[in-house]
């Protein structure tokens, strides 16, 4: 018989608990019964505080992945794939990458017999500092965010991606357990961010899974060393699961790309899917092509990475990208006239400038900072449901090392609403350090740290 306080008494003391014992634990949470909110919450203090065995971390995210309903992709007949990325500012990477490996895949074998290609990306909305690829997505007119797996099987079929919500039966585990990690200082624990993330991702039913695993100012874990043991984590998490899972260290010390903000970032991708693009954008295009050559070369489409790098960024440049964006929109109900023009389509009320004080170089952005700055214009939530703002965010004009002149603009402010202009104006004007000799070439890394193919 399962015993909540037998359960929490051996993970405090360090003992490796089995995996029926911890299917029956997650079984209890979501069931609300045979244990209380706080036992659990004192279940989460003693994971913090002594970690998980490698196979107790697999059964806790099995156990997590299973405890709803779960995205069955194999009437597809495809292979399925889909990339995570550990959050960052300006990161829209997942805007580009679903029609790239549409436009390269859609959903049919080659004539050679290599299966089809298909990315159900299942995503979510802005956490803490960084934004969300639903909020971005929902600045489209019509475009539904909120589909049946029922109806996210007919897009994935008729375009080959879909970028869709959590529904309210997917991993119902996590949405509880989060919530108790949230009120209790056990978010942070790498080994209950892998299991929430790995259970939601595996829940798609992946044959692969490429992971962005942000290091630097910017992103949730700032020390090279703790990225790389959540990379670690996650990886060993897939391969216990049957999916082939790639982790990439990448550096996160600026914003990605030249906007951070909703629907400044779907104009961003317009142009890049367009073939218009943009000195800050080349950041953004890298990642991508270096995220999507991963996706490409474990989809058998290329012969590594490298050449999948170079055949991400042929479908960006052909407009192959591009006719595969305006399919998914569509298919999801979004209005893609509205990329005709999308520089018409942003309306913010409100705009200031921050210059430069003094010449000389870039030499660190605090891109915390600069995050919760972009989510203080209005781009982000203050509680869960509150609305955001399309238009609220940022325009990037120096990146890291670039040489800038007294006066000269590094930043332009966007909001709905003059007053919510000075705070973070304040706050950017901290964030954005120059000096007088340029700084090292650190924020250029972008390593894969961990393969398992
Ligand atoms: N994202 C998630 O989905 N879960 C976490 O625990 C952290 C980031």
């Amino acid at each position: 018989m399962f015993q909540a306080q037998d359960l929490i008494r051996r993970k405090r003391d360090g003992e490796m608990l089995p995996e029926s014992e911890i299917q029956a634990f997650v079984h209890a949470v979501v069931a609300q019964q045979g244990i209380t909110d706080a036992q659990t919450a004192a279940f989460l203090m003693a994971v913090f505080q002594r970690g998980l065995g490698t196979a107790e971390l697999a059964a806790l995210t099995q156990a997590m992945r299973f405890s709803g309903e779960t995205f069955d992709a194999r009437p597809l007949h495809t292979f399925t794939i889909d990339k995570h990325s550990t959050g960052g500012v300006g990161d829209k990477t997942s805007l580009l990458i679903a029609p790239i490996l549409a436009a390269a895949g859609v959903a049919r074998p080659t004539p050679e017999g290599v299966p089809g290609i298909c990315v159900p990306m299942i995503s979510g909305r802005s956490l803490g500092h960084t934004g969300g690829t639903l909020d971005k997505l929902e600045t489209i007119p019509g475009f539904h965010t909120q589909l049946s797996l029922s109806r996210f099987e007919q897009v994935l079929r008729q375009c080959g991606a879909c970028l869709i919500g959590q529904t309210p039966k997917l991993v119902p585990a996590d949405r509880i357990l989060y919530a108790l990690r949230d009120h209790t200082s056990t978010v942070e624990s790498p080994y209950l961010i892998t299991a929430s993330i790995m259970s939601k991702k595996l829940a798609e039913s992946l044959n692969a899974l490429v992971l962005d695993v942000k290091t630097g100012s910017g992103a949730f874990m700032r020390r090279p060393e703790d990225a790389g043991l959540l990379a670690r984590l996650m990886v060993e998490t897939g391969k216990a699961a049957g999916t082939r899972t790639v982790a990439l260290m990448t550096n996160h010390d600026q914003p990605i790309g030249r906007y951070a903000g909703n629907w400044l970032e779907v104009m961003e991708c317009v142009d890049i899917l367009r073939n218009r693009r943009h000195a800050m954008s080349a950041d953004l295009i890298e990642l991508t092509n270096l995220l999507s050559g991963w996706m490409l070369h474990l989809a058998g489409r290329a012969g590594s990475p490298e050449a999948g790098g170079q055949a991400s960024d042929e479908l960006l440049r052909s407009g192959a990208a591009w006719k595969a964006w305006v399919g998914i929109v569509e298919a999801q109900g979004g209005d893609a006239g509205v990329f005709e023009n999308p520089q018409a389509f942003h309306q913010p009320a409100a705009s200031a400038q921050l210059a430069a004080e003094a010449a000389g170089f870039i030499i660190s952005i605090d891109t915390t900072q600069v995050g919760w700055a972009v989510q203080r214009l209005g781009a982000g939530r203050a509680k869960p449901g509150d609305p955001v703002s399309a238009h609220a965010g940022i325009e990037v004009h120096a990146k890291l090392g670039d040489r800038v002149e007294a006066g000269q603009r590094l930043v332009t402010l966007h909001a709905a609403d003059q007053t919510l202009l000075a705070e973070p104006l304040e706050m950017l004007r901290e964030a954005y350090v120059v000096g007088a000799v340029p700084p090292g070439l650190a924020w250029q890394l972008r390593e894969v740290i961990v393969r398992e193919v």
